[in-house]
């Protein structure tokens, strides 16, 4: 399979450059955290590549910004006539099959054969459309992917899934394909824009919560990382610690089961009501921000089901706030929408609820069964985070 196996034993192992991560499988593969990926002195790409042909596919955001350098770096490093680079258009909407059908008509117009590569370079979806397309391309052909997102650094970057949404369902078909290589250059993220930090910090600050009561302290310290107006008080430090952390804990988690075949996962924090707050709300709140408002509802649930002290909530949803995330969407946290979010969560972790909540800083649990959660609960949930709404902006 793809995948560069350097870890000799399972696990993951972290280095000046890096992650390498050998799953009990033997799934193996590396994730590279570099500088100035695409200026030409820099060796990791090109030598990845090792003389294959190139396909590359890249936004029409992230080419305004990085294209020319990427050409650059490609022509300076690359063989003339190896390689190709496309746009092709982003947008929940656009991570379809009839994109993915796109790219490998491209791939095959460039005469891309098995052995060749395809690279993605930008967020998420570039990476899930694109690293699907190459799953079946030829029965699957290896890949590689610059993440330019936290959210594509974080999360996408560190894993193996890729995927389109179909049947009006999100990430409906998809496949586990293990990227060649995965660069997270941080530098990139200069040109993110705002609400996308808060979405990546969404997700780093569920890692923090399930796992890691020293990230959450730093974050509640550094509500501001990533941000790059002169009142930001984090600096290179803090980010550093902050992303290379939870790239951490993100491949910890993920190693034991890759292919999650485990439904119950803790990394499923904020997933249970997010994806209807997400669809009901016609895409009006981001994922990020979804998940946001998930985490805060959790938290709730956790304080009212006594699995969770008061003041543990309170930091929960006070930090997320803090960074400028939601916690509350009136038009979606309605109960019966989030008791069809429960329903359907259940359905889809075999007849579990699997419900991932706090329980410290740093810990959490799961609430297995759907009768475990009373609708009054939910209610009371709901009724605390309007209330606070009411609180704040009233
Ligand atoms: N495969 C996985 O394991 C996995 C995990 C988490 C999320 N996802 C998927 O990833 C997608 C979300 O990814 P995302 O948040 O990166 O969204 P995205 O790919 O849409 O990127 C966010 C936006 O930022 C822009 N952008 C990206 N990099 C930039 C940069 N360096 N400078 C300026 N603008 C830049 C993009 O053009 C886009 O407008 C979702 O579809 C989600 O389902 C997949
Ligand atoms: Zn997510």
């Amino acid at each position: 399979m793809a995948g560069q196996v350097l870890a000799e034993a399972e696990g993951v192992r972290e280095d000046s450059g890096g992650f390498d991560l050998l799953a009990p499988d033997g799934t193996g593969y590396r994730v590279d955290v570099t500088g100035g990926v695409f200026h030409p002195d820099n060796p990791l790409l090109a030598r990845y590549v090792a003389g294959r042909r190139v396909v590359a596919f890249i936004g029409p955001t992230v080419d305004r910004i990085y294209g020319e350098r990427l050409r650059g770096y490609l022509t300076a490093r690359l063989e003339p006539g190896s390689w190709s680079v496309h746009t092709i258009a982003t947008g929940e909407r656009n991570k379809s099959l009839t994109s993915v059908e796109e790219i490998c008509a491209t791939a095959k117009a460039a005469g891309l054969d098995r052995h060749g590569v395809m690279l993605a370079v930008g967020g998420g979806i570039v990476a899930d459309v694109v690293g699907f397309a190459a799953s079946m391309y030829a029965r699957g052909i290896r890949y590689i992917k610059v993440n330019t997102s936290l959210v594509g650094q974080v999360d996408v970057g560190v894993g193996v899934k890729t995927g389109v949404n179909a049947l009006h369902t999100k990430n409906m078909f998809g496949a586990y394909h293990p990227a060649h290589a995965s660069l997270n250059d941080p530098a990139l993220l200069d040109t993110l824009p705002a609400r996308e930090i808060r979405c990546g910090l969404a997700e780093i600050v569920k890692m923090a919560v399930i796992l890691d009561g020293d990230l959450f302290r730093t974050l509640e310290r550094h509500p501001d990382a990533f941000r790059r107006a002169p009142s930001g008080t984090g600096g290179a430090d803090v980010e550093t610690y902050v992303i290379r952390t939870a790239m951490r804990l993100m491949m910890e988690e993920l190693c034991p089961n890759l292919r999650e075949h485990e439904l119950a996962r803790l990394v499923d924090f904020g997933h249970t009501f997010s994806p209807v707050i997400e669809t009901a709300g016609g895409h009006r709140l981001a994922h990020g921000e979804a998940v946001a408002v998930d985490m805060a509802l959790s938290a709730h649930l956790a304080r009212l089901l006594g699995l969770t002290d008061a003041e543990t909530c309170e930091r929960i949803v006070t930090l997320l706030e803090r960074i400028g995330l939601p916690v509350y969407d009136p038009a979606t946290c309605t109960p019966e929408l989030m008791t069809q979010a429960l329903r359907a969560s259940w359905q889809r972790r075999g007849r579990k609820l699997h419900l991932v909540v706090p329980t410290a800083l740093g810990k959490a649990t799961f609430v297995d069964e759907l009768e475990h959660l009373p609708t009054e609960t939910l209610r009371a949930a709901l009724d605390a985070l309007a209330d606070r709404a009411v609180r704040r902006d009233g």
